[in-house]
């Protein structure tokens, strides 16, 4: 049986089913609709994956969609009893880049306020790490705003280092944000040929 929550103020409550996962066909209405509302929820918390301003819900939806037939991109959710409340992608290299065909960048990794502080977002950063070394990558590159604390937390206790910082990164609103870059070997023969502090 699923065990009821910890909150006391919850204690009828069962504690929510977290699950993660590649998406790999067209969203259904349902899904579409919540993964556009997580989107809108965590764009006025403050964003930190890219939108500063909500974008209108066609626009929202379409950009999505997008994502979804673009070769390049892979799309990964995160839901909890179900309901999408978050999400990610990886963003291959293009074909002609062969140097760097091993390599790829994780964005727009982002948890919609409600579903915060559950181990969501470490569940799904496992997963797509998973995922990418299954599709034969050995690395994966993301970038991140200097003000993003809990991002920046969560990336660095799953073992990304911090190679590099850009001092002119993003704009918000009038302020010019710096950003920081980070790197991790996903493939256990690179890492051990890397050494620790790769
Ligand atoms: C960053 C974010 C994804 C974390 O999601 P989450 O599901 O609440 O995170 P989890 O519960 O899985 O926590 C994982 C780790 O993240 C860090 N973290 C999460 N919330 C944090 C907070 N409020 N303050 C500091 N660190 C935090 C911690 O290291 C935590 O590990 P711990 O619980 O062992 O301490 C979420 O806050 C978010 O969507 N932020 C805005 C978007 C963003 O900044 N994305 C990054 C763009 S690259």
């Amino acid at each position: 049986m699923r065990p009821m929550a910890e909150n006391p103020l919850q204690q009828n409550v069962l504690k929510p089913i977290p699950t993660v996962e590649l998406v790999m066909h067209a969203l259904s209405v349902g899904d579409l609709n919540d993964l556009c509302d997580s989107t809108e929820e965590a764009i006025k918390a403050g964003g930190g994956f890219g939108w500063i301003s909500l974008p209108n819900r066609d626009l929202l939806e379409r950009f999505w969609n997008g994502v979804l037939v673009m070769p390049a991109r892979m799309l990964f959710v995160a839901r909890l009893d179900g309901v999408i409340c978050g999400s990610a992608q990886l963003i291959k290299p293009p074909k002609n880049n062969e140097a760097q065909a091993f390599a790829v960048q994780l964005t727009g990794l982002f948890i919609a306020p409600w579903a915060r502080g559950q181990g969501l977002s470490r569940r799904l950063l496992d997963f797509v790490e998973k995922t990418a070394l299954k599709e034969g990558f050995k690395v994966i590159n993301l970038d991140v705003r200097e003000t993003q604390d809990a991002a920046i937390n969560l990336y660095e206790s799953a073992g990304y280092t911090c190679i590099g910082k850009h001092p002119a990164y993003a704009r918000v609103g009038e302020d010019i944000i710096a950003g920081r870059y980070y790197t991790k070997p996903i493939d256990p023969e690179l890492a051990h040929k890397l050494g620790p502090t790769a």
